[in-house]
């Protein structure tokens, strides 16, 4: 459906659980006390929202979390979405650990995308930006999906202290037929405790090692990255810079937390609480109904743009683990 921007918005992220299995430290340092069981939506719960999502047209879908398959059953939660009527897409942000266990079954159900969060290739740096992650076990996930012919991103945030990694980082592109996309650190959560780089600085680095980079101009998957291709890439380099050149004139999505509160933007803590419509003890129908009324109206409010520039006027406090990335 059409926000009152103008702008189709088609697009869901589902963030399954606030918990995770690493510290990034950037999204959730510490161990931050997740959320009460009771409070995390059932499935069958997450579905029921899907349903009226799909039918006011939103139809493509990105499951994330925290860390998705630190949640159990996400899987098969995965393949009843898929097989729902009028889903167009269903992919998956994860940090890359438990996805070798998972793979084989996500290719079963038909995965259209796996994102890899990986923002270093030096080991010592990856454990210590992680609070503890192996990096040999990401890189064989990573190698185990483009083998398969899924279709991988690797997703590595812009750090100043990871400068020197984008280098080999975009290597991955070269290696494999996969896209390697450099995401500006939004200030949002812990992303204010940490220097950021920006695209423009990221794509000088790379234009020395690839001269020929060029942009593509074109859209691929879920919207807000800027592709360039070079003759040495099997892939493509993409660019996610909500600081420094913001997306949100086209910007297509909406945010569902666990705990089933709907966002209609990163930046601030509006939204629509669904859970308590989900929970209303009604018929399914009647729910659904209510559900769909109450996403048109976060579509309605979805704000024209974010304000990253103006830190005093983010009113979004949660922590990026509990929203979702
Ligand atoms: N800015 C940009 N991306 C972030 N993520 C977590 N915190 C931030 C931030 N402050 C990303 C993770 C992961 C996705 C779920 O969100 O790196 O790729
Ligand atoms: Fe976990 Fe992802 Fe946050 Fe890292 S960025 S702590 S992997 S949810």
């Amino acid at each position: 459906m059409k926000d009152k921007w103008g702008r189709t918005i088609d697009y869901l992220r589902l963030s399954l659980t606030d918990r995770c299995n690493l510290r990034c430290r950037y999204c959730m340092p510490e161990a931050l006390a997740s959320v009460g069981h009771d409070a995390v939506l059932r499935y069958e719960e997450m579905l029921l929202i899907c349903r009226a999502a799909l039918a006011l047209g939103i139809d493509r879908f990105k499951i994330t979390g925290g860390e998705p398959l630190v949640r159990k059953g996400a899987v098969a939660f995965m393949k009843a979405l898929k097989e729902m009527d009028g889903v167009r897409s269903v992919t998956l942000t994860t940090n890359g650990l438990l996805l070798s266990e998972a793979l084989p079954d996500l290719v079963r159900m038909g995965i259209d995308g796996i994102n890899i969060s990986l923002d270093s290739l030096d080991e010592r740096q990856y454990a210590s930006l992680t609070g503890g992650g192996e990096l040999s076990v990401v890189r064989q996930a990573l190698e185990q999906a483009a083998a398969q012919c899924v279709n991988v991103k690797v997703n590595a945030i812009l750090l100043a202290e990871t400068r020197d990694q984008i280098l080999p980082l975009a290597e991955l592109a070269r290696t494999y037929p996969i896209d390697v996309r450099f995401i500006e650190l939004m200030p949002i959560g812990f992303g204010t405790t940490l220097a950021g780089l920006s695209e423009a600085e990221t794509l000088s680095l790379l234009v020395r090692a690839y001269p020929d980079l060029a942009a593509t101009g074109e859209r691929r998957g879920n919207g807000p990255a800027s592709y360039y291709q070079s003759r040495y890439l099997q892939g493509r380099i993409g660019f996610i810079a909500a600081n420094t050149h913001a997306f949100c004139a086209s910007c297509n999505r909406l945010r569902l937390t666990s705990t089933g509160f709907l966002k209609p933007c990163l930046c601030y803590d509006d939204g629509v609480d669904l859970r308590p419509l989900v929970r209303s003890g009604q018929g399914e129908d009647a729910i659904c109904q209510a559900l769909q009324h109450a996403i048109a109206q976060a579509v309605h409010e979805k704000p024209a743009k974010h304000c990253f520039g103006e830190q005093d006027h983010i009113s979004e406090h949660k922590t990026m683990n509990q929203i979702g990335g």
